[in-house]
């Protein structure tokens, strides 16, 4: 159990979620997920009352905090194949009492999504937000992520998706992708002092122990300077 503790000017958040003892890409917060979840610390007022979506989700912490910042639906998402991600997710949300707000579900990504999440929710949502945190991992994942909001956005027109990105080699660039799709992007400036790893602490890491006690850690040892949080939305023509 990871115990992540926000802070903004005017606001505290403590987020609780387990990581699978696994090295799969699904089983721990990665990076992006950190530095997505601290954005919305800082900007709650945008997601008050919003519904969102969330795709590779992994352990769902951006939308657990999001929940927790006043969001009216998040409904996390992670691959079809995989349920004990979905079953952590779904631990995740009741150990953070958010059963009335959040939602886990198996979904892949790709053309069909629309369809395959109307089979599993019973309820049906406009949705504002797209959310997915280091989801851009793969060039192949460009193109299925893309697909994935075009095909969400002829059912939500005005949806927004946001994403961090990080930049892992300079020969990959979404800007294709957003061109194939008639997409855009734009950077979101993100201050140094909101930086997870700041030394005054925008967010604290505390580490249960074995015996019960807790104990504050030094943040897993990353700068942030390679992940970008990233605006889309469709081209205007
Ligand atoms: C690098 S991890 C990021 C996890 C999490 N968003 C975070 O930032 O901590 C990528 C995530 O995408 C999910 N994923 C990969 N391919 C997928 C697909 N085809 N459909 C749905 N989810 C997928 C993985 O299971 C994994 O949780």
């Amino acid at each position: 159990m990871r115990r992540f503790v926000f802070e903004s000017r005017d606001a505290r958040l403590e987020a609780s979620v387990n990581e699978l003892v696994s090295e799969e890409l699904q089983s721990f917060v990665w990076p992006c997920g950190l530095l997505m979840s601290c954005y919305f610390m800082h900007n709650k007022a945008v997601f008050k009352d919003k519904v969102i979506l969330e795709i590779g989700a992994g352990v769902g912490l951006p939308s657990i905090v999001a929940g927790k910042l006043g969001a009216s639906k998040c409904i996390i998402t992670d691959r079809a194949d995989e349920e004990k991600v979905i079953t952590n997710i779904k631990k995740n949300i009741s150990d953070n009492e958010l059963d009335k707000v959040c939602a886990a579900f198996p979904v892949n990504w790709g053309h069909n999504i629309v369809e395959d999440l109307a089979k599993i929710t019973e309820e049906t949502h406009v949705i504002d937000y797209l959310i997915g945190s280091d989801v851009f991992y793969t060039t192949e994942a460009f193109d299925e992520i893309l697909l994935t909001y075009a095909a969400l956005l002829k059912t939500n027109p005005s949806m927004i998706f946001y994403t961090t990105y990080q930049q892992r080699s300079v020969n990959r660039s979404i800007v294709p992708y957003l061109d194939q799709f008639n997409l855009q992007a734009t950077l979101i400036p993100i201050p140094q002092f909101l930086h997870p790893c700041h030394q005054d602490g925008v967010v604290q890491l505390i580490q249960s122990t074995s015996d019960g006690s807790t104990a504050s850690k030094l943040l897993d040892i990353h700068t942030f300077d390679d992940i970008y949080m990233i605006k889309i939305v469709p081209k205007i023509i």
